[in-house]
């Protein structure tokens, strides 16, 4: 198959790995240094519980043309990152789409799509259970189990799956499929804000913000708001279980924060927070609309976002 990743980061690299050595022709789409950096020294991941280095060779484009045409196109990209390229993707000739990624706007990038498409589209949300970072070389750092993707479409049955299992055939990856795939994403948001900015309160010192009881203790009341403002606001919590068990278990939970903050590999988990900082404002509209009070909330977000314009 002919497929694109488009968006050459952390989690788009370590995809397009997978979909290489499934078997496809696979393209990335990169900017400036990035594009460079895969056109010299191939896609190079160390895959770090594997204990192993991969190098594939990928085609590399920078610009997607209106002809372009791929079987599946995945753009792997941060939040805050995906408007800018809904209207080249609208634009293009290919008619699948996977949008991975947090994603608090789901049905408003559906619906631009719908709106501007120059040929029928067909949208899929997609979340890649994987993390890491990149260094300065361009060498990603990747940790994982398994490869998995969560997926789900917006309107039910997912309208390309034979397509989909199609490009994972031949790779050691899992499709996971979410039948309310906007639930899915918007409850992911609630712990994602509140375990960022505990970090980034913390200058990214894990260590320190382990030592954080407050903090941590916050976070954890922070989440607590968030699942409710989801609930009333008619959302069902999908996975349930982070929300029961903060809600019964407050001290285990906080225990498992503090574990979480001293594992060795969580410092390899990147995160920007101008994306936290988009999912926060994501948010607002929904708190608002629920009338639930989120003190520990908004005071979290404003310690933060006040960090960030201080930079
Ligand atoms: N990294 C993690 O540990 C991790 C863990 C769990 C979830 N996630 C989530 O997964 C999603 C993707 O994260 P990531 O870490 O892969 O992000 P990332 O490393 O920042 O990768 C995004 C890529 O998209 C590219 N991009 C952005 N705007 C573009 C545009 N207009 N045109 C072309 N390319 C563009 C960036 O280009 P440049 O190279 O030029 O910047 C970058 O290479 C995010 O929602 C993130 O929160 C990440």
């Amino acid at each position: 198959m002919k497929l694109l990743v488009y968006g050459a980061g952390v989690l788009g690299s370590y995809l397009a790995h997978v979909l290489v050595r499934g078997g496809h022709e696979v393209t990335m789409l990169a900017r400036g240094k990035r594009a460079q950096q895969l056109q010299t020294d191939g896609l190079v991941i160390r895959h770090y519980f594997q204990r192993k280095t991969t190098v594939d060779e990928v085609n590399v484009i920078q610009t997607l043309s209106s002809e372009d045409g791929y079987d599946l196109i995945f753009v792997v990209m941060k939040y805050n990152d995906f408007p800018s390229v809904l209207p080249i993707l609208a634009a293009n000739q290919s008619s699948h789409i996977v949008l991975v990624g947090n994603n608090a706007d789901a049905y408003g990038m559906l619906n631009f799509l719908n709106e501007h498409c120059v040929v029928p589209k067909h949208v899929v949300f997609g979340f890649q259970l994987s993390g890491g970072l990149r260094e300065e070389s361009g060498r990603i750092i990747c940790i994982r189990g398994g490869g998995q993707m969560i997926l789900g479409s917006l309107g039910g049955e997912i309208p390309f799956k034979p397509l989909l299992e199609q490009a994972f055939q031949h790779a050691s990856y899992k499709l996971t499929y979410q039948n309310d795939m906007d639930a899915w994403l918007k409850s992911h948001i609630v712990p994602i804000v509140a375990l960022n900015s505990v970090s980034y309160l913390n200058g990214g010192d894990l260590k320190k913000a382990a030592k954080d009881k407050k903090l941590l203790k916050q976070a954890i009341s922070v989440m607590d708001e968030g699942f409710t403002v989801l609930e009333k606001s008619g959302y069902t919590i999908i996975p349930a279980s982070p929300f029961t068990f903060i809600r019964k278990y407050r001290r285990l939970a906080y225990l498992a924060l503090k574990l979480y903050h001293h594992l060795p590999f969580a410092k390899w988990v990147d995160g920007s927070f101008a994306e936290i900082l988009a999912l926060y404002d994501s948010f607002e509209p929904l708190k608002d609309q629920s009338t639930v009070a989120t003190p520990q909330w908004d005071d979290l977000k404003k310690r933060a976002v006040a960090r960030f314009m201080g930079e």
